[in-house]
Order: C-alpha cells, then structure tokens, then sequence
C-alpha cells in the first residue's frame, strides 16, 4: 500500500533540487535600487535619489504605509554601489560613511521596525560591476557582517571573476551564508554571467545553491526589452523553466512598471508575464511619486495570486506564432486543475489582434469544461468546453491574462 502510494508519488512529481533554507517558499517579491536608481551617489547634489540610508528609509516608509507590504512585498534592496570604496584594516567591508551615516545596522533595524527585510548586494569576484570592493577572499567574513546587521537577502553579483570560478564561488559563499544561521535569501547571477560568457548554465546546480537567480541580460525601462526577455523565456533553453520549484525561481529581472518606458499595455504585459513565469517581483520604481495606475497593477491581487501559487511551477510557451510575436502561455496551479493563461502580443503595431484558441489546444481536457476569469479587472470571461474556442482580441504590446477553473 505505502510503496504503491510511493511510486504514484513520484512517477508525477518532477525530482526538485532546491535550495533547502525555508526560504523563498513564492517568488520573493520587493524593492531593487538598481533599475531606477542605478549607482547615483550625489548626495550633494541630488540627495533625494542618491544610494543612501535616506533613500532606503523613504522607500521603506512608502512601502510599508502605502499597501505594498500588505500585498506582499516584503524585501527592501540595495544593489551595487553602498559599499565604501575602501575596507577597514581588519578586512571588513563597510557601508560609505556619508551616505550611511547610522551604519547598516541601524538601517536594518529601522526597515526590520516596519515588518519590512532587507537585502544588500555583494559580487563573487575582487570587486562588484562599479568597481566597488567585491567578496572574493572575504567570503566568511562578508557573511558573518551581513548576518550581524541583520541582512535578510543577499543579490551576488558575477562581476571582475574568471567564469571557472563561479560553480566554487557561488556554492562556497552560499555555504557561509548557511554557517551564519541566519535566514538569509541569496540571490545568484550565475546562469546570467555564464551565459553572457560563453558557458552553459548548469541550471540544476544553480538551482540547488540559490533561492533566486538571474538567467537572462538586465532589464531596461522599455518594452523591447520586456520584448527580448519573453521571447528568451519561450525558448526555454535548456528547460531552464524545470528547475522552477519553491526554494528556487528563475529571476526574470526588475520590474519597471512606473518608471518612464513602459504604455499601460506594455506594464500589464509585464506584471502578467512575470506572474506566468513566477519570477520574482522586485519592483525599482520610485515609491514616493508613483501614478495611481501603475500602484494598483502592482497590488492587484489576482495577478499576484497567479505569481504567488505555492505549486510554484514557471508557464510554458505552449503555442507561437507570426515568429514567436504570439505567444500562449499556460501555467497550471494549485487549485486542482486550474491554469493561468497569458496570450502576449509582442508586435508594436496596428490593431488589436483577433485570436481563437479551443480549449483542447491549451492542454485543457476536462469534459465538463472549465470556469475563465479576466485577471486583471476580475470580470467573468465565459465557460467553456473542450471542444470550444476562447476568443479574445489582443492589443499590440499586450497581454490577455485567464484563469480557468474545472467546472463540476
Ligand atoms: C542550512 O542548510 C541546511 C541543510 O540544507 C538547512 O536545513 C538549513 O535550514 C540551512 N540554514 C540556514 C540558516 O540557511
Ligand atoms: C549539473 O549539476 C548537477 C547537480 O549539481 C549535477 O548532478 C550534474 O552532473 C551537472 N551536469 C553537468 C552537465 O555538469
Ligand atoms: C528539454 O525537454 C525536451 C522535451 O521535454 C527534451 O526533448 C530535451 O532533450 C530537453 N533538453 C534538455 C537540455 O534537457
Ligand atoms: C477555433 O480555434 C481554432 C484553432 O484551435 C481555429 O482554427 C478556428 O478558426 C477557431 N474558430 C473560430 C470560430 O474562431
Ligand atoms: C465563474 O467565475 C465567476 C468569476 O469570473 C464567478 O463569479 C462565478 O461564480 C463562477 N461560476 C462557477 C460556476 O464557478
């Protein structure tokens, strides 16, 4: 009886090596400096958006009173550039005394006062991208700082090390993260930086050592760029999409809703697709000037329940057409046999497109038909069986988000 339960068990369930600290059970969600605030650090002249415990604690205040701690954004993250530029004589990095002028324990402290985490970032190699000082050679030591802040999230970045180096370096300061016992989300760049240097990203072993991890270039404040990262994300090269489980998620970069590029078709399109694919949602958008729209497409609650499914498994691209600028995404979820559905229309011209799919082409079998919801404003879509079609228009940079629920 056990053993027959046993083989069922595991003739279906994919063998998931994941990252086994508790954490990042969903795609982490939060705030990233880097997209919006890159490496500003004039504080003379620019004080309101510089790299700075200021900025951080705006932030985290708009976070938590403006209800997007409430919708689960809970991590508050610096990336490259708060470091100063010099370590002490021990070897300690340090945070740049004029723009942190309590220290980062202090800092923690305020954001931990809010309910809120905080992440810092850090790189493999000798210094980080910007040429700030890097962990190589400190890998215990920059743990055991991080820990004693009270840092809950580490991005490690793949900058100024030979690429040979990152399946020793990325497990290794991982292990000493774990030494620490303190909770801390660590976030790779190691598929991304093999990747962009020639190498194939062994995404099981990346997957075994980070709870989040880049796999594709930076995101940029425009559509094109949502453009590329969609395209790449339905090539699945490697089935870097099966390494997808809680502990462990593909990281499809920042979200750039807010900012300057994107249309409100291009920004659904993102939050959509970033919900199909289960990336992590770390938005880098300035808190305190945000529009109404883009706040509430952040918060809205169905599209993260899609991003938030604890069956935490990334959607496929099962269809594409007209050269992979239609794409029919489906995600199956936890709710015994309901799926997402995103139809994404990458083209940036013309009209909206008339798209008919039967439901049997979708992957959706089930006899008595399925129950479809329009995601983003919530409205009744229509039922369906499997021999019928769902039909939807889809206008150029966007996106047609479903939900289809098994009927009885
Ligand atoms: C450290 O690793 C062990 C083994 O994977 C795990 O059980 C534990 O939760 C980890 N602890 C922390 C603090 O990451
Ligand atoms: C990838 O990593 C996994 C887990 O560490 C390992 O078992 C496997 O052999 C590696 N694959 C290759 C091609 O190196
Ligand atoms: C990816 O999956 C497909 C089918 O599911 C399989 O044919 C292919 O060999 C896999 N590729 C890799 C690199 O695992
Ligand atoms: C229904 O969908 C199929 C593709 O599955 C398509 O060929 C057909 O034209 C659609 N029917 C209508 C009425 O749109
Ligand atoms: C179908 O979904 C709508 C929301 O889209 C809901 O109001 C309705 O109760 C559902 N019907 C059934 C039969 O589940």
């Amino acid at each position: 009886m056990w053993n027959s339960l046993l083989i069922i068990a595991y003739s279906w369930l994919p063998i998931i090596h994941a990252l086994d600290n508790g954490l990042a059970l969903t795609p982490p969600m939060g705030w990233l400096s880097w997209e919006r605030f890159e490496c500003n650090t004039n504080c003379r002249e620019d004080p309101d958006n510089c790299i700075g415990e200021r900025l951080v604690m705006q932030m985290a205040d708009r976070m938590a009173q403006d209800g997007f701690l409430a919708a689960g954004y809970e991590y508050i993250a610096l990336d490259d550039c708060w470091p100063a530029r010099d370590r002490d004589p021990k070897g300690n990095i340090l945070p740049d005394p004029e723009r942190f002028p309590h220290g980062m324990k202090a800092l923690a402290d305020y954001v931990h006062s809010l309910g809120l985490k905080l992440g810092l970032y850090a790189d493999v190699g000798r210094h980080t991208c910007a040429g700030f000082p890097g962990s190589l050679d400190h890998y215990e030591q920059d743990s055991n700082t991080f820990a004693e802040w009270g840092v809950d999230m580490v991005k490690f970045d793949g900058c100024n090390t030979d690429e040979q180096h990152f399946e020793i370096g990325y497990p290794l300061f991982g292990f000493y993260l774990n030494k620490t016992r303190r909770p801390i989300m660590y976030s790779c760049e190691w598929a991304l930086y093999a990747r962009a240097k020639g190498f194939k990203a062994n995404y099981t072993a990346v997957a075994e050592t980070c709870n989040t991890f880049r796999v594709y270039g930076d995101i940029w404040d425009n559509y094109e760029s949502i453009q590329s990262i969609s395209k790449w994300y339905a090539d699945d090269e490697g089935n870097f999409s099966a390494v997808a489980a809680p502990g462990s998620f593909n990281d499809a970069d920042m979200l750039v809703i807010g900012n300057y590029g994107l249309s409100k078709d291009g920004a659904k399109s993102q939050m959509g697709f970033w919900a199909m694919v289960a990336s992590p949602l770390l938005m880098s958008v300035d808190l305190r000037t945000i529009d109404t729209f883009s706040k509430e497409l952040l918060q809205n609650k169905r599209v993260l329940k899609i991003n938030q499914d604890p069956l935490g498994v990334q959607g496929k691209a099962i269809i594409q057409f007209l050269d992979g600028n239609l794409q029919v995404w489906t995600r199956p979820l936890s709710a015994r046999g309901s799926f997402a559905i995103a139809i994404v229309y990458l083209l940036q011209v013309g009209q909206p497109l008339r798209t008919s799919f039967s439901l049997k082409q979708l992957g959706l079998t089930h006899q008595r038909g399925y129950n479809f919801t329009e995601v983003f404003d919530g409205g009744h879509f229509g039922s369906f069986k499997p021999n019928e079609n769902i039909t939807s228009f889809v206008n150029p940079s966007g996106i047609v988000l479903l939900t289809a629920e098994p009927l009885n």
